[in-house]
């Protein structure tokens, strides 16, 4: 065969199966979109992200509407804000802390790219608390997460993806479920961050079933490489309230949990 040939071929193969083609979602490529996303949000301008032009939706508190009329049509000065990302699923989860401007905010948003391409944004998934939602004061939030410690844990030390997404899963189902608390690796020093409510040890007080509805629309961002998963729900177990779930595990321990949670869908 000659090189034109095998170059012939190629090209041939490729058109036939673009999947062959399909790479990996990146990490780098993730946070790459998170920031666009940040970039956006602090200056008001949507056209700093790469939106998809077939398929794109934006939802906020549970809720799909035109991004136009959302939190990304102005602009917020962010005091805080954290991204992780999920290279299974292709999605990113950042939270920013606005204290100043007209509204104070909490926001924790889910990024998702179809076929791993992460130079075009699918889906914005919101959950935004302000002035008057669930235990809301920003500025003593952003006070205890500015005093986290988020850095990357070495490759022998990481949670699993099951661990996370069982963690995630058994922490939404202790409403409805007696046991589920008793699965969960609390840690001795962990911290609890609930809108601005601080508990800790982080496994005081905590429900043990009671109600019959369980926590639905469970969506996941898990970062095995900083030990979180983050499940963005609605919490039905209360309620109908669109909610955000962050915990980070540590050494086998559940290390941090944050919670955001609205009180209006929409
Ligand atoms: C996306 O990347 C993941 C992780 O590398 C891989 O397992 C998956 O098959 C890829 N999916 C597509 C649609 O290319
Ligand atoms: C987000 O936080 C990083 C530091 O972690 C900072 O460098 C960056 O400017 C922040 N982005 C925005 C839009 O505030
Ligand atoms: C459109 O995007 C959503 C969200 O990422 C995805 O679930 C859905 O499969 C996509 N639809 C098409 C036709 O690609």
């Amino acid at each position: 065969m000659t090189q034109r040939n095998i170059l012939g071929g190629f090209v041939a193969l490729f058109a036939a199966f673009p999947s062959a083609l399909a790479a990996d979602c990146a990490r780098e490529g993730l946070l790459a979109a998170a920031q666009s996303y940040l970039t956006a949000q602090s200056t008001g301008q949507l056209s700093a992200m790469k939106l998809s032009t077939s398929n794109f939706t934006y939802q906020q508190n549970n809720k799909v509407r035109e991004i136009s009329t959302g939190l990304l049509s102005q602009s917020y000065k962010i005091d805080l804000n954290r991204s992780t990302a999920d290279t299974v699923a292709c999605a990113s989860y950042t939270m920013w802390i606005s204290t100043t401007g007209s509204k104070p905010y909490v926001v924790g948003t889910q990024i998702r790219h179809n076929d791993n391409n992460t130079n075009e944004i699918a889906l914005i998934d919101t959950i935004a608390a302000t002035t008057g939602d669930l235990f809301f004061d920003a500025s003593k939030t952003l006070g205890y997460i500015k005093a986290e410690d988020w850095t990357t844990i070495p490759e022998a030390g990481r949670p699993s993806r099951d661990t996370l997404r069982k963690a995630g899963d058994a922490y939404l189902d202790m409403w409805t479920d007696a046991k589920a608390a008793d699965t969960i690796p609390w840690g001795t020093d962990c911290e609890r961050v609930e809108g601005s409510q601080l508990t800790r040890p982080c496994n005081g007080q905590l429900p043990r079933g009671g109600s019959s509805k369980k926590n639905g629309m469970r969506r996941y961002v898990i970062d095995e490489t900083v030990g979180s998963v983050d499940v963005l729900c609605q919490f039905d177990s209360l309620g109908t309230m669109p909610d955000s779930h962050e915990i980070r595990i540590v050494n086998g321990k559940v290390k941090y949990v944050h919670t955001i949670t609205a009180l209006r869908v929409g």
